[in-house]
Parts: C-alpha cells; structure tokens; sequence
C-alpha cells in the first residue's frame, strides 16, 4: 500500500516537471522550417495571414513600388507586429511580414515573404525570402541575392523597407 502511494507521488512529480517542458517543446516547434513550402502551408493553413493584422502604417490595396505589386496588402504576424509597435530596433526571431502583390486590374499576381529564422543567413538579417504566384507555386526562396541585394537598403532598420522598427 505504501509503495503504491510513493509510486503515485514520483508519477505525478514526474508528470508536474514534464508537462511544462513539453509544452515548451511544440511550442519551440511550431514556427515552421526555413523551407518554401513549410513556409507557405504555415501561414495559408496552420496560421493563414489574411487573418493578421495590417503591417502599421499600411492600408489595404496601398499602392506599392517595382518590382512589388501595383497594389499590395502587407500582413505581419504577431511577432512581427509587436517588434514594430514596441520599435524593438530588429525583428525577432519568428516574425513573418507577407505582402500580397495585385496589379493594377487587382489581380493576385505574386505573394512575397520575409521570414525571421535565427541562425539561417546571420549575414542578412537571418531572413528567409519566399515568392511564390496566385497558383501558388514557388518562384523563389531561401537567400535570394536580388531581393536581399535591394532591401539592403533597409539594413539600419533590419531589412524592413515599409515600417520603422526604431
Ligand atoms: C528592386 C528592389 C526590391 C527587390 C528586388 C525586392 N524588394 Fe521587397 N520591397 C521593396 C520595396 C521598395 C518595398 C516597399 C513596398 C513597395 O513600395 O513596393 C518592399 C517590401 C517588401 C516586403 C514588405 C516588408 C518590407 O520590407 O517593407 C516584403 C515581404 C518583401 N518586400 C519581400 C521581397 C522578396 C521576397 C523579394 C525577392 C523575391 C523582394 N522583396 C525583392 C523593394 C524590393
């Protein structure tokens, strides 16, 4: 009897001390890959974007500059909101920004993303780049030298061209 009470205590111990560093855990894996299209399921399906909030300073269907769209909606997800709001001085790790590109006739014409992950490309800004059409289909991804090579002009403000972050 006395054995069976001191197992019950070690089993929800162990349970109190694994719970928190599991739920730890998927939450350290949630964010997706540094990969195109784990990068797309995610904010099309586990965390579509169309449901963030605008980029500060943006409205819908603004009207953007080459090589983007004519028209564009600009999303950031949570992190990247908050590092914007706060003027955090650099995107943390995790923050996605995704712009719609439309063109003048509001046609869907491309989707582009920059995606902060911490260890991936340490020479610019940590970012992942992702184009990919109205069919979805993957253009470009990864550390593509034309879009890292332009937005470079935003370095002093991590590469983010549209909201100050200081
Ligand atoms: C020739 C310059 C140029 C190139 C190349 C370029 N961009 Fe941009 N990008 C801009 C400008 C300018 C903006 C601000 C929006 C606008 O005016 O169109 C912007 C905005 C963005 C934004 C919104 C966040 C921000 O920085 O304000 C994302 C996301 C983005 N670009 C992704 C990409 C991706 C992905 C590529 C490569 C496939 C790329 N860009 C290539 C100039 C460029």
């Amino acid at each position: 009897m006395r054995k069976a009470i001191y197992q019950a205590i070690v089993l929800a111990g162990l349970c109190a001390l694994l719970l928190p560093v599991s739920l730890m855990a998927a939450d350290m894996t949630k964010m997706p890959a540094a990969d195109g299209q784990a990068l797309q399921d995610y904010i099309t399906k586990t965390d579509p974007y169309a449901k963030w909030d605008l980029m500060p300073g943006t409205t819908k269907m603004r009207q953007g500059k080459e090589p983007h769209g004519a028209l564009q909606n600009v999303y950031v997800n949570k992190a990247a909101l908050k590092a914007i709001k706060d003027k955090a001085g650099a995107m943390p790790d995790g923050a996605i920004v995704v712009k719609e590109n439309y063109m003048a006739d509001k046609k869907l014409s491309s989707v582009t993303v920059l995606y902060k992950k911490k260890g991936f490309n340490p020479e610019a800004g940590d970012y992942m780049w992702l184009k990919y059409g109205a069919d979805m289909k993957i253009l470009a991804q990864g550390k593509p030298a034309p879009c890292i090579q332009c937005h470079t002009q935003a370095k002093a403000n991590d590469y983010v061209i549209l909201a100050p972050l200081k």
